[in-house]
């Protein structure tokens, strides 16, 4: 938890601070989540327009179950990425991922920022894969995240409903945190890391 703050660069230039969230933040977090436009919001998985679901969800964070980072530009959350896990039973090695970033600062590397610390706890927490859950119809999250090293692992045909009601295939994306960190050690070490 002493790695953060901590300044990066984005792709075009802007620095973004990478923050912990804390009770202190929760606030803005309501306002970020409020200002996302629908169509990044269609496919989440609870109404976090509702500042009741956001404090439920991030409220006083046990940082052993829940690990979100935030990124941070002039002040305000343009972006966050949170591990959760469970701390005992059969999935208690298996983090999962979910992410979402300001439409103003997708396509920035913002996301590849997060998820890169993500990937640290992930091996600090001895998680041994990391999976992310989105409906097949979300294809540039998809593509993302397969370029952030995941892979397609399985489709849930019309498992889940989206906000306006419609059943749609879940995806189920994952990447083994055990094996990138076997063959790319010295990759995922230098500060330009980024996936391919
Ligand atoms: C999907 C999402 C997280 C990507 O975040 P981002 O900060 O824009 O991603 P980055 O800029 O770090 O890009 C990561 C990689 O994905 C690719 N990518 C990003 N957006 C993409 C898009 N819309 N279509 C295709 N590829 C895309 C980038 O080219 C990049 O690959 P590269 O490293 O080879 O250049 C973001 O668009 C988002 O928050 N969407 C809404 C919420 C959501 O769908 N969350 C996922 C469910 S958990």
């Amino acid at each position: 938890m002493s790695d953060f703050p901590k300044t990066l660069e984005l792709t075009d230039g802007i620095m973004v601070t990478l923050e912990l969230l804390t009770d202190k933040k929760l606030d803005e977090l309501i306002r970020f989540y409020q200002t996302l436009p629908e169509k990044d919001r269609l496919y989440l998985r609870s109404d976090i327009t509702n500042p009741e679901n956001v404090r439920r969800r991030f409220g006083n964070p046990d940082y052993d179950t829940m690990f979100p980072v935030i990124g941070v530009v002039n002040g305000e959350i343009m972006g966050i990425a949170t591990i959760f896990r469970a701390s005992f039973g059969w999935m208690r090695n298996l983090g999962e991922v979910r992410i979402c970033i300001a439409p103003e600062y997708q396509k920035r590397g913002l996301s590849t920022l997060l998820i890169r610390e993500l990937f640290f706890q992930a091996l600090k927490m001895d998680l041994y894969k990391l999976q992310a859950e989105m409906m097949d119809t979300q294809q540039a999250a998809i593509n993302a995240f397969k370029h952030l090293g995941f892979r397609e692992e399985a489709i849930l045909p019309k498992h889940v409903t989206d906000i306006k009601g419609v059943r749609r295939d879940l995806v189920i994306m994952t990447l083994d945190v055990e094996d990138l960190w076997a063959t790319q050690e010295d990759y995922v070490k230098t500060p330009d890391f980024r996936m391919h």
